[in-house]
């Protein structure tokens, strides 16, 4: 559906937990942050229904799963297949940092995934640790080779890059990039409290012109933008309605906001 400035507002980006298995420096702070209460949490159900009458009523047609990091949510299979078989659903992806993707990346394609995109910052154990504070570059890299044998129809890597000082890691990230086929994408470290957003190169993120997104949290509430506060819950006043005010009340541009990446899932 347009919204106000004659955007077409067709993506739906779900934040299926805003738990995480690692400990990004510039996501989340080494202890990490104060999480959702359980109870608080969408079911599948829930997030279907929102799927199913974003699809039907307001021309949704893409879909991505992410979180905090949606692999370490229990069944996350069941739902990508009950999201997967939504009639008007025409691509369906999820974000992941892949260090659970070498169990999963199968699974994951049978029930439905069309397309995935993988952090990695860095291709050297200990740059990699000190970014995400975990021990798991090998994991990660096993996970992506992994995925691309099952041939995947596209896999994208996300790297996270603050400045200069990080021109020589974004490189070995792009050779190995190169070497395996995966598209990259810098991403600039953002700070949303500040206001510090920026473009992705190579993407539509951060460009407020062409945003087509929308996005659930994990406990329920329709953003329209990832750089605002505004949000509506699909408790009250109800998935349609919430919908349907997302839309419409779209910023025209992001400003700033108190939400964390870990929560809305970027
Ligand atoms: N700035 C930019 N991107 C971020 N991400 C998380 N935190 C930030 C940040 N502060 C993005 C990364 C990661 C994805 C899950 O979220 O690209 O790959
Ligand atoms: Fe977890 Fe991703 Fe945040 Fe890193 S960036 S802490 S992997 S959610």
């Amino acid at each position: 559906m347009l919204d106000r400035f004659n955007r077409n507002v067709n993506y739906l980006r779900i934040s299926v937990t805003d738990r995480c298995n690692q400990r990004c420096v510039y996501c989340m702070p080494k202890e990490g942050v104060t999480l959702l209460k359980h109870e608080d949490i969408l079911s599948f159900e829930q997030i279907l229904q929102v799927v199913k009458i974003a699809v039907a009523k307001f021309g949704i047609n893409k879909v991505r799963l992410t979180g905090g990091e949606p692999l370490i949510k229990r069944d996350i299979i069941s739902l990508v297949l009950m999201i997967a078989n939504v009639d008007g659903v025409e691509d369906l992806s999820m974000t992941t940092n892949g260090v659970l993707l070498n169990k999963y990346a199968l699974p994951l394609k049978e029930a439905g995934l069309d397309r995935l995109n993988v952090s990695l910052d860095s291709v050297d154990r200990n740059e990699y640790k000190t970014i995400t504070r975990c021990d798991n570059l090998e994991r990660v890299l096993k996970g992506l080779d992994k995925a691309k044998k099952i041939g995947f129809r596209k896999i994208k890597l996300n790297c996270v890059i603050a400045g200069d000082m990080d021109r020589k890691r974004g490189q070995e990230v792009k050779k190995y990039a190169d070497k395996h086929g995966f598209e990259l994408r810098f991403i600039r470290q953002m700070d949303i409290s500040k206001g510090e957003f920026w473009q992705v190169e190579g993407g539509d993120g951060g460009n407020c012109k062409k945003c087509n997104r929308l996005r659930l949290s994990s406990d329920g509430r329709i953003f329209p933008c990832l750089f605002s506060d505004i949000s509506y819950s699909i408790k009250e006043p109800g998935i349609e309605e919430a919908l349907k005010r997302g839309i419409l009340n779209k910023p025209e541009s992001g400003e700033t906001a108190d939400n964390n990446f870990s929560f809305i899932g970027g």
